[in-house]
């Protein structure tokens, strides 16, 4: 059992596009999966809603949570579930403290093109902040909606110039995710990019991040 948190301060990374997808992957490999949605704007729960209704199977149980009893709640819940996932919004939230408080990995997708250094200065200070309390606590980048053109290099570039600012608790993980239309059209109907198979290299890319996750 793990609590896997995707959070990070910056809105429009893929926050909520990595958690609904690992949701997916866990529940096809037959796993008991909770959702939580810890962001006001419920995208994550709005996913799940279309899910639900469209009877797509596995099912994924999702559910918002908000505010101070979070990290206790999600505590509680991950009794009853083999895995949870955590979507925390964009945003120095109350709701990301806690949950990187209580969750065993954080995740937080970067933008190459939105690469904001001060937001992920930020994301380390709360990580170091947190190890206090949480010392099993690791936290990673993954670079999401990296350029498909090779010429651009985006990916090399952004590793560069993180590696220069010497992050004390966060790593970059060696996965990628470029950007597809995929991942917005398969949102849509409430499916993961691998459940929606019309995407082989979105499909792959996803699941190699997933195994690093899960398997890694
Ligand atoms: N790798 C990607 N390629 C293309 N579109 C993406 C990718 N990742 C996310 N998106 C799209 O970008 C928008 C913001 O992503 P979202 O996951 O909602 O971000 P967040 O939860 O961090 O605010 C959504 O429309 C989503 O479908
Ligand atoms: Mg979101």
């Amino acid at each position: 059992m793990s609590i896997v948190l995707v959070g990070g301060e910056k809105g429009g990374t893929g926050k909520t596009t990595l958690a609904t997808n690992m949701a997916a992957l866990l529940a096809l490999e037959g796993k008991d999966v909770l959702l939580i949605d810890t962001d006001r704007q419920g995208t994550a729960s709005f996913w799940a809603a279309v899910r639900e209704e469209a009877e797509v199977e596995p099912r994924i149980a999702s559910v918002q949570k908000f505010g101070k009893g979070l990290a206790g709640q999600v505590q509680d819940l991950a009794n009853r579930y083999d895995e949870v996932i955590i979507d925390a919004g964009g945003r120095d939230s109350m709701e990301l403290r806690y949950a990187l408080g209580v969750c065993d990995r954080a995740y937080v997708p970067v933008q190459p093109f939105q690469f904001d250094i001060w937001t992920i200065r930020q994301m380390d200070e709360l990580v170091s902040m947190a190890k206090g309390f949480n010392p099993k606590l690791q936290a990673s980048i993954v670079l999401n909606r990296v350029s498909t053109n090779p010429v651009v290099r985006e990916d090399k570039e952004t590793r560069e110039f993180f590696a220069g600012e010497g992050f004390e608790h966060l790593s970059i993980m060696e996965p990628i995710l470029h950007e597809r239309i995929s991942f917005r059209k398969s949102a849509r109907d409430g499916l993961s990019v691998t459940e929606w198979k019309q995407d082989k290299k979105a499909s792959a890319e996803m699941n190699q991040f997933f195994r690093e996750i899960y398997c890694g």
